[in-house]
């Protein structure tokens, strides 16, 4: 059965992570062969980048050192997670992909985006997503609900520093999303966040399907 390489999306408290365990599980139930991963942190070298860059003690760091760490563990995690587990005939979920770097660097922190575009193609190499599933969602309520689950996962000191920007640098990052989905209508899919799970689960299936289907 063919791979696939579908990316997943969206400010934070969008939910994700969640939407990637059930497509997962129904993917799994279907029997295709899946791998999840994501990013900041897919790979080995990636968690030690991960940890550097949202810890609350790096504040300090300028936005192109963040770029540029970023960028070096997607160059990583192409290589060495997602390049091998498509050749492998597998399905895989990525939490967060290049998009991220357009809507948050760019978007988000001001760097130029044609400067990102640039550095992304070398960090993927080539090894552009098939499908990417955006998850959108008013920054109020995203970051409402990012906030609640850091508290209950006890995350506030460990990995909060991009909850910890402004309701204005989320918006922006959200509006980066919007414009990336308008530049590329056939890769990047559009799905309300505000829904239940299980309705956004359902949209995320019928675009997942449909794309199996077409082969
Ligand atoms: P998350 O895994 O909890 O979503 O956290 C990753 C954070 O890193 C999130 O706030 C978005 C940010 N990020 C960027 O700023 N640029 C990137 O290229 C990526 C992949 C993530």
């Amino acid at each position: 059965m063919a791979a696939l390489f579908i990316t997943f999306e969206g400010i934070e408290g969008t939910g994700k992570s969640t939407q990637i365990t059930r497509l997962e599980a129904w993917l799994r139930s279907r029997g295709r062969s899946v791998r999840v991963t994501r990013e900041p942190g897919g790979s080995r070298i990636g968690a030690e980048l991960r940890r550097m860059l949202l810890s609350l003690e790096n504040n300090d760091i300028c936005p192109r050192a963040e770029l540029f760490l970023y960028l070096a563990d997607r160059a990583q995690h192409v290589e060495q997670v997602v390049r091998p587990a498509l050749a492998a005939g597998e399905i895989v979920l990525c939490d967060r992909f290049a998009d991220s770097t357009v809507a948050y660097q760019s978007a988000g922190r001001g760097l130029e985006e044609e400067t990102l575009d640039a550095l992304n193609a070398q960090a993927v190499n080539g090894q552009w997503p098939d499908l990417t599933i955006l998850l959108d969602l008013a920054p109020e309520v995203g970051l409402t609900r990012a906030l609640s689950r850091n508290r209950a996962e006890g995350k506030t000191v460990a990995e909060g520093r991009f909850e910890a920007e402004s309701l204005a640098f989320h918006a922006r990052v959200r509006q980066g999303y919007l414009r990336l989905a308008e530049r590329f209508p056939r890769r990047i899919r559009l799905v309300d966040a505000s829904g239940s799970i299980e309705e956004i689960a359902e949209a995320v299936r019928d675009i997942v399907e449909a794309r199996l289907d077409a082969g």
